[in-house]
Parts: C-alpha cells; structure tokens; sequence
C-alpha cells in the first residue's frame, strides 16, 4: 500500500486514529479497474476525484502527474495485471472538531491495488445477477464520491442476506436512483438504453459515462431518463455498470425474473466491447 509518501506492506499501513476519514468520513475515493496492467479510465477518474475534492473543499494530496506514479508504482508493486486500484484522500488527521482543521493540515492519501480472478468475474457476469430493491435513505450529495456509504453498506448486506449481489436505491417517487456501488440501467423493448440522469440522485459513474460512448459508436439510443421500479421489472433487459462490475447483467429485481431469466444479449454484447472504447 502507499500511504502518505511511503509504499509499506498491507498488513503495516496505517492512518491517524485522529484522520477526518475516520471520523467524519470526511474523505472522498475513487476505484478504476486495472485490465491487462492497464488502469481504465484514468483520466476521467482523476477528473472525477478533483471534482469530488473541490466540492468539499480538499487540496489534491500531490500534483496529478505525481498521482498518476503513484497508482502505477503501486499495481507494479502488487504485480496486479488484472484487478482494482482504490484511493483514497481524506481532510488529514486533527484533533477532533467538526470545523475543519487549519488549511495547512496535510491530506491524508492511501493507495491499495489487489488482483481479482478474472475468470471467476467472467463466469459471475455470464451467470448473471439479482438484485433487491430499496428505499434511497442517502444523503443530497451522492454526486460527490464520499467514503461516507454506511446506507450504501447497509443496502448492500440486506441483498446479500437475500441472496441477490446488487441493492438498487428508488426514490421516494418509485424511481430507481442507482444501485448501492454501481448505475443502474435497463433496456426497453425498442432496444433503447435508459439510465438516469447524472444530474439527480446519483453518482456520475465512470463506466455509465463511457458506455454512453460506446453505445453511439455502436448507433445504439440511449435514452438519459429516470425509470420506476415497476418498469424495470417489466424490461426486456437489465444491468448494472461500476468499475468493480464494468457491465454485469441483472436477471432477478426482487421476485421478479426478468425475460428468460438469462442475461440480456445486448448487456452480454456491450460487456464484450467495452474495453475496445475505454481508454
Ligand atoms: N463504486 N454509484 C455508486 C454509488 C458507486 O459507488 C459507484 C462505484 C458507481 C459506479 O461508478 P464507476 O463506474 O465510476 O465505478 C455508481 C465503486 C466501484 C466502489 O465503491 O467500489
């Protein structure tokens, strides 16, 4: 791991028992999916996390270009071909108040980068997953990528505990939101993609952003619209998009069997294509 200038063993890294990550959440991450050595979508992730850090008022840890070493030292030193990167910057380590600390406390910056089995993932997203629906308890600001995700967590057991991989959040209107760590998507009968705007109640997904790109270089319609609950249980196709998932085809939304209760053919297709346009 790298934490605050220095590359340790995972077991050795630590934070402050005083970090504003730890007890505030006071802190914001990203995760980027690291395919064939390469991490995916760099730019955008690194776009995104500037702008997470900007809303809430955190200094960039290290210059980008010095980021951007540091993200590969640390997949080099894991030896990780195929896998995730997590980061991590937090408002730095004071003594507890809940007014921020003195401008020039230090940010706090972890890097961990672990291998996932890819074929044990291709086999996942060829099965096809379930997932359970509930109500979006989450705070306004879901846009900026916070480590504050104990409803996210939450959800998320509650599906485990059920069965299923993915909670989707709706809103109070019966409109999914997103799901509890991905976007969430569903394909009509005229074979159109829908996806909820990124401007409300939800996380501007790096992988949602870049399969919009795919999907215009494929003629596709994607159509950027909240849809209910009810209509996605009634569609032809459902999927989840995430760096952790890139694009996983859902095949159960709470009792419901979606289709033939086999993934969608053109979530399979999308999912097939999706590293030809990411960068
Ligand atoms: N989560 N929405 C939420 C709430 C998320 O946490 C995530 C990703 C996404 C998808 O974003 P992207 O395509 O940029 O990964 C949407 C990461 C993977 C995580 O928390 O592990």
């Amino acid at each position: 791991a790298y934490v605050n200038g220095l590359y340790t063993p995972l077991r050795d890294a630590s934070v402050h028992i005083e970090d504003r990550g730890f007890q505030f959440a006071d802190g914001v991450y990203e995760v980027c999916e690291i395919f064939g050595g390469k991490i995916i979508d760099e730019t955008r992730h690194l776009a995104r996390l500037k702008r997470s850090l900007s809303e809430l008022g955190i200094r960039m840890p290290v210059e980008e270009g010095a980021l951007k070493v540091i993200l590969r030292e640390t997949v080099r030193r894991n030896r990780v071909r195929n896998g995730l990167v997590y980061f991590q910057v937090t408002r730095g380590s004071a003594r507890r108040d809940f007014v921020f600390p003195a401008a020039d406390t230090p940010p706090t910056l972890v890097v961990i980068a672990r291998p996932v089995d890819r074929a044990k993932v291709e086999a996942g997203a060829a099965a096809g997953i379930s997932v359970i629906t509930v109500p979006d308890n989450r705070w306004e600001r879901v846009d900026i990528k916070t480590t504050g995700l104990l409803p996210n967590s939450l959800a998320r057991q509650k599906a485990k505990l059920q069965g299923a991989r993915e909670a989707w959040f709706f809103d109070e209107d019966g409109y999914v939101t997103e799901g509890a760590a991905s976007n969430a998507w569903i394909v009509t009968k005229e074979n159109t993609l829908v996806t909820r705007p990124a401007e409300s109640g939800i996380l501007r997904g790096i992988t949602r952003t870049t399969l919009i790109d795919l999907a215009k270089r494929d003629n596709l319609i994607v159509s950027e619209r909240p849809f209910t609950v009810a209509e996605a249980k009634a569609a032809r196709e459902a999927f989840i998009t995430a760096a952790t998932a890139v694009i996983t085809p859902v095949i159960r939304i709470d009792d419901i069997v979606l289709g033939d209760g086999k993934p969608g053919a053109l979530a399979i297709k999308l999912r097939a294509h999706f590293h030809s346009v990411a960068e």
